[in-house]
């Protein structure tokens, strides 16, 4: 295990207040883990800052499977970037509606483009990409 080291910071109070505040709603049990996760995050946001970076994340989609063409297209784009897709998980929300959860590693110049042909389909009513990391960074 990765030897941990200690540091003190200096903080307002008022800030300081807010934070513990924060970590209190987000269930954090202490402020180390807390500021942990939010290093971490903001280097993975950062990671997807610089389009040269691999990174992985899920793309989700929900739409009307009764539209058949657009079922057809759907598999076209997938294996059209089948090079990224490590995934895909099919789920009947309801009588019309399906959501696919797709996971996705690579470039993210690539991963962004795949998203924005998927929300672009005809028939797809929503998508979302949980953007995250391959870990080098963390
Ligand atoms: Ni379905």
């Amino acid at each position: 295990m990765e030897k941990v080291k200690r540091f003190g910071v200096s903080i307002e109070e008022s800030l300081l207040i807010k934070f513990d505040s924060f970590i209190k709603t987000k269930k954090y049990k202490n402020r180390s883990e807390a500021i942990r996760d939010l290093i971490r995050e903001n280097f993975v946001n950062d990671s997807w800052e610089d389009s040269s970076k691999h990174v992985a994340g899920a793309i989700i989609i929900v739409y009307d499977h009764h539209k058949r063409e657009l079922l057809d297209n759907l598999v076209d784009i997938q294996h059209n970037y089948q090079n990224f897709i490590i995934s895909s998980q099919h789920i009947h929300l309801d009588h019309h509606n399906c959501m696919e959860i797709i996971v996705v590693k690579g470039a993210m110049q690539k991963l962004i483009e795949l998203e924005a042909i998927l929300k672009a389909t005809k028939g797809v009513k929503h998508t979302t990409f949980a953007k995250s990391t391959l870990g080098e960074e963390i």
